[in-house]
C-alpha cells in the first residue's frame, strides 16, 4: 500500500487501512471505494493522507508500534483520568477517587507499552494521523508517552525511572482539563490573555496531582514540561540545570508530537519537518543530546510515503533501516524518463547508496 494525499484521491481508489475514531470505532472500512463525498468528508476532517491499495506496492506495510487494542484501551484510561477533573472540577474528594482508580490502570498500560517498546526491533513509528479523535489531548498524551518511553529506554534508565517518565508523559497535560475548550481549540492566533490562560495548565495540572499517590518526579513532568533550557519557557522560566531531566525529555517529545499532529486549525508537519523544528531549538530550548537521540530513533519517512530522490527518481518508502531513519529503502517507480513498467521496478537502499538522498516527501502538508 502507499500513501495518497486527500486532494490526489480519485473516485474508485481503494482504502488500504481502516480509519477509526479514538474509541476504536471503524469509520471507514478497509477495502472501501472512495467516492467524491467520502473524499470531501476526509478533507473536512483535516485528514492529510490515507493509505490506498496499489499493485506495485501491495507488499509494503506501514509500521505501527501499537496495535489498535492497546491504543484504544490506553486512550480510554487517559480519558477517564482526565474526566475525573473535567466533569466535577469542584468535588475534589470524588475526583481524587476516580483519579486514583484510573491511575492504577494508566500505570499498568505504561508498563505494557514499555514492554512493547523494548521488544520492538524496528524504528519507532506512530501513525496517529489515521485516526479521528474526539479530543486531541488524549491521543497527544499517548503519543508523547510512547516517544518519551522510547527515549528513556535509549538513555538506559532503570525500569522504575522509565515508568515514572511514562506516567508523567501520560498526565503531562492534565491541567488542560481546566482550560476552556474554546481557547484550547481556537483556530488562529491566541490573544496574550488567552495564551496566559493556556500557560496555566502546567500549574493546574500540578495542583490536581498534588495530593495524588504519585512520585514527585511525575509531578515535575507535569509542571515543568514547558520550561526551556535558556529560561524562555513557562511557568517559572527555569534554566537548564534547574529543569528536571524528565521534563527535558518531555519538552522534546511534546513539541514533536504537537507540531506533527493534525489539528482543527492546521495540518500537521511531517516527521522530518518536525525534527527541523527541534533542531532549530537544539541547545537553546532543548538539550541537544535528547534531540539527537530522538532523531536517531524515530521513523522520519514512514513506509508507504512517496518520495523524490536527488537522482531524479521517484518512489515509495518500502523498508526502514534502524538507526538510519533518514536513509530507508525506496522502491523506485519512476525515473527521469517517466513511469517504470512493472518489470523495471527496483529498490534502492539509501543506507548503502550514499550518493543519493531524499529531496522531497510528497505526503508533505506544504506542497499540496
Ligand atoms: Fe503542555
Ligand atoms: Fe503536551
Amino acid at each position: 500500500m502507499k500513501t495518497a494525499k486527500i486532494q490526489d484521491l480519485n473516485e474508485g481508489d481503494i482504502l488500504a487501512r481502516p480509519i477509526t475514531d479514538s474509541y476504536g470505532r471503524v469509520l471507514l472500512q478497509k477495502g472501501v471505494k472512495f467516492t467524491n463525498r467520502i473524499i470531501q468528508r476526509l478533507a473536512d476532517f483535516q485528514f492529510k493522507y490515507v493509505y490506498v491499495q496499489d499493485e506495485l506496492t501491495e507488499d509494503i506495510y506501514p509500521q505501527d508500534l501499537l496495535d489498535d487494542q492497546i491504543r484504544f484501551e490506553t486512550i480510554h484510561y487517559i480519558r477517564e483520568s482526565f474526566r475525573a477533573f473535567n466533569e466535577q472540577p469542584t468535588n475534589l474528594k470524588r475526583n481524587q477517587y476516580i483519579l486514583e482508580k484510573s491511575l492504577k490502570e494508566v500505570q499498568k498500560k505504561v508498563g505494557e507499552i514499555n514492554e512493547i517498546i523494548q521488544d520492538n526491533e524496528e524504528i519507532l513509528s506512530i501513525m496517529s494521523d489515521l485516526f479521528l479523535y474526539d479530543d486531541y489531548v488524549y491521543m497527544h498524551s499517548l503519543n508523547v508517552t510512547v516517544y518519551s518511553l522510547a527515549l528513556a529506554n535509549e538513555l538506559n534508565y532503570p525500569k522504575h525511572k522509565i515508568e515514572q517518565i511514562g506516567i508523567g508523559a501520560l498526565l503531562h497535560d492534565l491541567g488542560k482539563t481546566q482550560v476552556p475548550k474554546s481557547i484550547l481549540n481556537k483556530p488562529g492566533k491566541l490573544t496574550d490573555l488567552e495564551f496566559s490562560i493556556i500557560k496555566e495548565h502546567t500549574i493546574y495540572g500540578y495542583d490536581l496531582l498534588k495530593h495524588a499517590n504519585l512520585p514527585n518526579e511525575v509531578k515535575y513532568c507535569v509542571v515543568q514540561h514547558h520550561e526551556r533550557l535558556n529560561g524562555s519557557g513557562y511557568p517559572y522560566g527555569l534554566v537548564g540545570p534547574n529543569i528536571h531531566p524528565y521534563a527535558q525529555i518531555l519538552a522534546v517529545t511534546d513539541v514533536f508530537d504537537a507540531v506533527t499532529t493534525n489539528r482543527v486549525y492546521r495540518p500537521g508537519l511531517l516527521p522530518h519537518e518536525g525534527l527541523e523544528i527541534l533542531y532549530s531549538g537544539s541547545g537553546e530550548l532543548f538539550l541537544p543530546e535528547y534531540v539527537d537521540l530522538f532523531r536517531r530513533n524515530i521513523s522520519i519517512y514512514p513506509n508507504g510515503a512517496e518520495v523524490e530522490l536527488s537522482n531524479g527518481a521517484k518512489g515509495i518508502i518500502c523498508e526502514q533501516n534502524k538507526h538510519l531513519p533518514d536513509r530507508p529503502k525506496v522502491r523506485i517507480l519512476e525515473n527521469e524518463e517517466g513511469k517504470l513498467h512493472k518489470s523495471q521496478v527496483y529498490e534502492i537502499n539509501l543506507a548503502t547508496t550514499l550518493d543519493v538522498m531524499i529531496t522531497q516527501c510528497n505526503v508533505s502538508s506544504f506542497n499540496g
